[in-house]
């Protein structure tokens, strides 16, 4: 008897698994009563397991030896996916360790459900790398990769914001004329669509590679690596001369998913020598000390929560994991600030998507956002601005995407 089919909503920050039933799409437990799970990783060196999800999150916060790892769907496409690199005794690359993840997926989907699951209707971002056809076909056959080392004898891929349509059919009456603003924590999807109520009709897709996470690395570029040495001099071996610190390790503590590279002993190394030669010691000690002592993910996780909370009012970041005691301010203002030219970017992106079709932002008379990141400030701002005469939906902000892929399981294959 052949399998049933799953649907996959794999995503940078988090994954949910769903299929139909009882003619409704429906969004299966995955860690105790939870549908979604973090997409996060943590290799457990003493007890030599893996966890998944926000078990992954709490072994980092408890200080577990291990390995860690978050926002691996970033890596698909790129030379990192296919390094093998030695963990807990095995020699693993990420499609083994994505495999990981989305079979610890099906194990969990079987389990509560009693089916044995073969295919997978997964998502995809419209792009996953923008303006890089190859490496965004590269990012496909990555990800189906990763599939078949989960045990998936099938995968048939869904644009997400397709999906999201599909979920939201029932929002447009007749006549209106929706658009999806899916911005996650990876990529920014938009669809323009219209409706019937049960069936959508897509008009254009169109997205870029840029989501949440890259509005942590901004924020922390600005904010918070400054106080870790970025901008600062270093002084020459020998005489009077200085230069400037060099950007790339701290374009790459700032990253969700290049943190894990950094934790080795040349990079401890480079930063220790350069907090010997530092015009500002302290700062520069503290780029030693992230590395040393690993707190990379933790200070990245700080960053999360004040972008988050400075979207509402002046926050600022939690670095106290450095010292007891260090906060970084984040204003309101400083996160605008910070991400204003992000905006500039999705206003563009969505403008396009809109006139490809051959309509105009006036006409778009229903805006549905969804995806974590859409509850940021910054594209409220965008998107009203550009679609004026549009009402705003966010209701269904975290489920949309898992649900339509859920519809998408009742298609045939
Ligand atoms: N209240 C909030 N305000 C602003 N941003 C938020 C909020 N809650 C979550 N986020 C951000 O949303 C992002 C995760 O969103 P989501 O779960 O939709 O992404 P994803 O589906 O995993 O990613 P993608 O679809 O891009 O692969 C994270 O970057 C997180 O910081
Ligand atoms: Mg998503």
């Amino acid at each position: 008897m052949p399998g049933s089919v799953l649907g996959v909503d794999f995503g940078t920050s988090n994954t949910a698994v769903g299929l139909m039933r009882d003619g409704m799409p429906t969004l299966l437990p995955v860690e105790g009563a939870e549908t979604t799970l973090p997409t996060a990783v943590f290799f457990d060196f003493d007890a030599r397991a893996v966890r998944y999800g926000r078990a992954a999150n709490q072994e980092l916060f408890d200080g577990s030896y291990g390995r860690y790892m978050r926002a691996l769907k970033s890596i698909l496409g790129t030379s990192l996916m296919h390094e093998k690199r030695g963990l807990m005794g095995q020699r693993l690359t990420f499609v083994d360790i994505i495999g990981h993840f989305l079979r610890h997926l099906k194990t969990q989907a079987e389990a509560q459900t009693g089916q044995t699951f073969d295919r997978a209707v997964s998502g995809r971002p419209v792009h996953f790398h923008s303006g890089d056809p190859t490496r965004d076909a590269k990012a496909q056959e990555d990800l189906r990769a990763c599939y078949a080392a989960a045990g998936f004898k099938d995968v048939r891929f869904v644009p997400e914001p397709v999906a999201a349509a599909r979920a939201n059919a029932a929002v447009l009456g007749s006549d209106a004329l929706g658009l999806i603003v899916d911005i996650g924590g990876g990529t920014s999807d938009f669809t323009l669509f219209t409706g019937d109520g049960s069936n959508v009709d897509i008009l254009s897709t169109g997205g870029i590679r840029l989501g949440g996470t890259d509005f942590d690395r901004l924020v922390s570029l600005d904010h918070v690596m400054p106080q870790l040495g970025k901008g600062t001099d270093v002084r020459h071996s020998f005489g009077d001369a200085t230069h400037l610190a060099p950007n790339a390790v701290f374009a790459d503590l700032a990253t969700w998913a290049k943190i894990p590279f950094l934790y080795t002993k040349d990079t401890l190394r480079q930063a220790q020598d350069l907090a010997r030669h530092a015009v500002e010691p302290a700062k520069l000690t503290r780029l030693a000390q992230a590395i040393e002592e690993e707190l990379g993910h933790d200070l990245a996780f700080a960053v999360e929560a004040a972008k988050i909370a400075a979207n509402t009012k002046d926050s600022q970041v939690d670095m106290g994991m450095f010292e007891k005691g260090l906060t970084v301010p984040l204003t309101t203002a400083a996160l605008a600030a910070s991400l204003a030219d992000q905006g500039t970017r999705l206003t563009e992106e969505a403008y396009a998507t809109i006139t490809r079709a051959g309509h105009t932002t006036d006409n778009v008379t229903h805006l549905i956002f969804v995806g974590g990141s859409s509850l940021m400030s910054v594209v409220e701002t965008a998107m009203t601005a550009l679609c004026p005469n549009a009402h705003l939906h966010r209701g269904a902000a975290l489920t949309a995407i898992g649900d339509g892929l859920a519809l998408a399981t009742a298609d045939p294959f």
